[in-house]
């Protein structure tokens, strides 16, 4: 076995964590499991794996050796004992809230989330009496505040899709800690690379690993680490029985070539975004901006302790609001006008009109979802072109 374990830097364990080709064949790559079922030695054998007993896989909607490789991978990268593959980040989000969570029981969760986690906290498990509440998690007094002896669970995206509102993970983590409940954060946004939530506190990361992990906009994916009691019941109850959501042994390939490049691509993207948002800052037709690494940023102070770099993904409020903001994305010729995000491509969309269109317009106002929000993934193209694509598309 090649030596990288945890003490390896992040890029040696993204590229080389958890395989030996020499136990392949010599394949460089690891082989793609493509089976849905396995061959049992004996009866008793396979007897063994349904109970529990025997490690061994026995289908793959539960377990499959090369989803069993990037799940390894991606516990060492966020630092958590256990990971587990699905076959997209609502399958991850889905599955890990139906497991933990039962009537009766209460959800306290960040003020503004990507629009089908909110559809279905309030669509689908708020309909099967789970009580769901919204609070500034940043305000550590209406958190106490809110928290009953049924508050079973916390969680928040950080950065915040689509406001990149930050939450300080320690200071949730510490309330949280005080009365024993579960903290799961969505990393979507940074991925291991920028921030690692299970080693403040958290007890689960959730993720789209369809955006940055993947890396190029052609797979959905999700994955879920953290603690391996947690991970293995989501995956023995959550995925196995209730969501079935199972990535595809393929899919699980092309989402760990991505992660090979996660670093480089991670740094380019953050690198872009910062030199896109330094020019908004500077255009007049800009009424308000949100990136992470503007020290004109509400939570600059907290961004630069909890995140590694401030990301790709850029927020922007123009004067004239949502009408200006159309003309503007309509004029947009090298970024695409397209929902998802982190991949190489730049990507421009309307949250009000498109990933946050769950929410109704009284909702997206309460929960700090502008009509007018434009939002920008910045992609891995040379940033002067992003810039003179931005600045025609401003004086459209
Ligand atoms: C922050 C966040 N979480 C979860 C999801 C859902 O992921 P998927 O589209 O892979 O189901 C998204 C999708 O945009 C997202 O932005």
């Amino acid at each position: 076995m090649r030596d990288c374990d945890n003490n390896s830097g992040f890029s040696t364990r993204a590229i080389h964590h958890g395989y030996d080709p020499q136990s392949h064949g010599g394949a460089l790559v690891p082989p793609v499991y493509q089976t849905a079922t396995y061959a049992f030695p004996s009866v008793e054998y396979g007897a063994a794996c349904f109970a529990g007993e025997e490690q061994g896989h026995f289908y793959s909607r539960i377990s499959n050796p090369t989803l069993a490789l990037l799940e390894q991978r991606m516990a060492s990268l966020e630092g958590g004992e256990a990971g587990l593959a699905l076959a997209s980040g609502m399958g991850a989000i889905t599955s890990t809230l139906w497991t933990l969570l039962r009537p009766g029981d209460e959800l306290i969760v960040g003020r503004t989330l990507y629009g089908c986690t909110f559809a279905f906290l309030h669509h689908g498990i708020g309909e099967f009496g789970i009580k769901v509440q919204h609070v500034d998690l940043n305000d550590v007094q209406a958190l106490r505040a809110a928290i009953t002896p049924k508050t079973r669970m916390i969680y928040f995206e950080s950065p915040a899709n689509p406001t990149l509102q930050l939450v300080d993970i320690a200071a949730v983590v510490s309330v949280a800690r005080e009365q024993a409940i579960l903290v799961v954060v969505d990393n979507t946004f940074c991925t291991p690379y920028l921030q690692r939530p299970l080693e403040i506190g958290a007890d689960l990361v959730v993720h789209s690993a369809t955006k940055y992990l993947s890396g190029h906009g052609d797979i959905t994916a999700g994955l879920v680490v953290g603690r391996k009691a947690l991970v293995d019941r989501i995956r023995l109850v959550g995925l196995k029985d209730m969501t079935g959501a199972v990535l595809s042994p393929h899919d699980a390939s092309l989402l760990m070539r991505g992660i090979k490049t996660l670093a480089l691509r991670m740094d380019r993207h953050c690198a872009n975004a910062a030199q896109v948002a330094a020019f908004l800052d500077e255009q007049a037709e800009v009424e308000l901006l949100h990136y992470p690494g503007l020290p004109s940023f509400r939570q600059y102070t907290l961004a630069q302790r909890q995140m590694r770099l401030p990301g790709g993904m850029i927020a922007f409020e123009l004067k004239g609001g949502i009408e200006a903001g159309r003309r503007f994305m309509n004029a947009l010729q090298l970024f695409s006008r397209a929902v998802s995000l982190g991949d190489a491509e730049s990507l421009a969309q309307h949250p009000a009109s498109m990933t946050h269109s769950s929410y109704t317009p009284q909702e997206r106002a309460e929960h700090g979802i502008s009509e007018g929000l434009v939002r920008l993934s910045v992609g891995l193209e040379d940033v002067d072109d992003l810039i003179a694509d931005i600045g025609q598309a401003l004086r459209a």
